[in-house]
């Protein structure tokens, strides 16, 4: 997905932004580029496809001088990857500039306008209409920011911007319309940027722009104005991630390092909110009022992705815990069905980024029909968070890989802790019940460590000996479900192998078809209320020739007679072991892809954060 940086200050303006654009490489791009005003008033712009390491070489020796300067990672929406869709894109007379996440809708009748009145366009972008049409407005009268703002009066679509030109040095316009854009305030100059991590390094006081929002920004000032175009102020919040925990840390990769990052994620979502000696839970953003939490008649948890998963795990806690009923829904499917909604059901969104495309059109669309809306997210400010009636927060930290990891740990973790929330409320849980569950929930950081340290020889060895499968089948019953469609999923997105996830009891009706010698079936079989089922199951794709690797709970003996290969997951309550059943998952997707030698932390054609539909 795209990503922007930009920079005015006193300091030399292209480093910061190569440093800035190298650090939203996790979001996924196929071109780069920066455009720098030099102390002449001369724009400079370097563009290229590629990795930020092409565009690196392209400005070595030119050492480009400049205070001012705007840059980007493209990811490809209209117009093929190449060095002339590359951002920044000019006018015609290559002194305005611009960079933009989002898509024009109507770009297309406005080039067709654009160019019969003389505009000369070179690249098959959507962006490239927004500085053609800045230049018309720029006549000489009204400043650059007047520019921008009845130019935006032309666009329908989405927008994070910023434009620079020559004509103004020292300050870039910024303009956001469902498409996330933050400012950040540093000492010796400020910042414009996609998302937090690029420019950690400098500061942790962001500004976060609203929709609607305009911004100029100087070296020593920052003005906005709201979407009726009066100046507004607008909050800076202080971030505490720090830079380093948005670096690899020695790890090979950040899907690694994230993944053994899961005890401190878990622990910290747990301790956020958890009373340990009553079991109680402190949302300070749900936003909820117990009197409201009583009348929810009915649940809807919608996300995209591995988001979705979690939701489906919290669907079997919800309605096991509260007995209120619950749907799940894929946000891009949820946007455009009418299921009965009211002001006694609850929708939660559930997004790492907060800024996924599909899930923030639920949202809207729950709220614009009078549902009570919550956000499960990980990034404070994000749009999500800003939109939803009351906010969950997962404190996983900074997710830099492209496959989620420890962000869906802690969704699931946030689940546990909704479910005693209500729960409790609710009058479904006792003060015994909470306190067993709210125990159980503590020590799971620590039973996640000890897969990590006790399991992942094994889980390498495995990888070794299945890699160069084309096929993998992933089973799971009940609660267990969503972790074999997440195991999968995992497996699909970074190493490229062709991976199911299916309800075991489901297997019989279709996909044991496709079971042979050449397929290795995964098999959830902790212990649960459907682990004689299970055995069943694994009975039935033996009797096919094909290689079972399970998970097993520690101590089971009776799966390692069924089984080729065994991973062993310490003892919990039964609604724990989605949690624990999903490192080994993640572990043998990462050591297979690795073997396979894939990019694991920018798989082909994924993005970090899709904010676009
Ligand atoms: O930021 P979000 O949680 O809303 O993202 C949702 C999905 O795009 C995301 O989970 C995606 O499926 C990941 N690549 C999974 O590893």
């Amino acid at each position: 997905m795209c990503g922007i940086v930009g920079y005015t200050g006193s300091r030399q303006s292209s480093r910061i932004l190569l440093e800035g654009l190298k650090r939203l490489e996790y979001r996924g791009y196929d071109s780069a580029g920066i455009a720098v005003i030099s102390p002449e008033k001369k724009i400079s712009r370097y563009r290229c496809r590629g990795r930020i390491a092409n565009l690196e070489r392209l400005i070595e020796g030119e050492h480009p001088e400049g205070n001012t300067a705007v840059g980007h990672t493209r990811w490809a929406t209209h117009g093929r990857p190449s060095d002339e869709n590359a951002h920044p894109h000019t006018d015609c007379s290559g002194q305005i500039v611009v960079v933009h996440n989002g898509i024009i809708e109507n770009y297309l009748r406005l080039k067709k306008e654009l160019s019969s009145a003389g505009h000369r366009f070179t690249s098959d972008t959507d962006t490239e209409v927004i500085a053609h049409l800045v230049e018309d407005e720029l006549n000489g009268e009204v400043s650059l920011a007047e520019a921008v703002r009845s130019a935006l009066k032309k666009l329908q679509g989405s927008y994070a911007l910023g434009v620079i030109s020559s004509s103004e040095p020292g300050r870039i316009i910024a303009a956001r319309k469902d498409s996330p854009l933050i400012i950040g305030l540093g000492e010796d100059g400020n910042f414009l940027a996609s998302d937090v991590p690029a420019v950690l390094p400098y500061t942790r006081e962001f500004i976060f722009l609203e929709d609607g929002d305009k911004a100029v920004i100087e070296s020593g000032s920052v003005t906005v104005s709201g979407a009726d175009g009066a100046e507004t102020e607008r909050k800076p919040l202080t971030v505490s991630w720090d830079p380093v925990m948005a670096e690899k840390q020695g790890y090979r990769h950040f899907m690694l390092k994230e993944i053994y990052e899961q005890q401190r994620a878990i622990q910290e979502t747990v301790m956020g909110s958890l009373v340990r000696d009553t079991g109680k839970v402190i949302f300070e953003d749900f936003n909820m009022e117990p009197a409201a939490i009583r009348k929810i008649k009915k649940i809807f948890l919608i996300g995209c992705g591995t988001a979705y998963h979690a939701c489906l795990v919290g669907k079997f806690l919800l309605e096991d815990f509260l007995k209120i009923p619950c749907e799940v829904d894929i946000a891009s499917e949820f946007r455009y069905r009418q299921p009965p909604i009211d002001s006694e059901t609850l929708v939660m969104a559930v997004s790492q980024s907060g800024e996924t495309a599909d899930t923030l059109a639920a949202l809207r669309e729950a709220s614009s029909r009078g549902a009570f809306t919550a956000a499960v997210c990980n990034v404070l400010g994000s749009t999500m968070t800003r939109e939803a009636g009351g906010v969950i927060y997962t404190h996983a930290g900074p997710e830099i890989g492209v496959a989620s990891t420890k962000a869906f740990t802690s969704q699931l973790t946030a689940f546990y802790l909704l479910t005693l929330h209500l729960g409790i409320i609710r009058g479904m849980l006792d003060e015994k019940k909470a306190l067993e569950i709210s125990e159980a929930l503590i020590h799971l950081p620590n039973k996640v460590k000890h897969i990590l340290d006790t399991q992942n020889e094994t889980i390498k060895e495995i990888a070794h000996r299945y890699f160069k499968k084309k096929n993998f089948l992933y089973l799971g019953r009940n609660i267990n479900y969503p972790i074999a469609l997440e195991g999968a999923l995992k497996l699909k997105e970074i190493s490229y192998i062709h991976a199911e996830g299916y309800p075991a009891g489901e297997m019989k009706h279709g996909p044991i078809a496709l079971i042979d010698g050449e397929v290795p079936v995964v098999v959830i079989a902790t212990r649960s209320c459907v682990y004689e089922k299970v055995l069943s199951n694994i009975e039935e794709v033996r009797a096919r020739d094909a290689s079972v690797i399970a998970l097993a709970s520690e101590g089971d003996s009776t799966v390692s007679e069924l089984a080729e290969d065994i991973i062993y997951i310490p003892e919990t309550m039964e609604i724990f072991t989605p949690l624990l059943n999903t490192v080994p998952l993640q572990l043998l997707a990462y050591h297979t892809a690795r073997l396979l030698g894939c990019d694991i932390d920018q798989p082909r054609n994924l993005a970090k954060s899709v904010t676009v539909e």
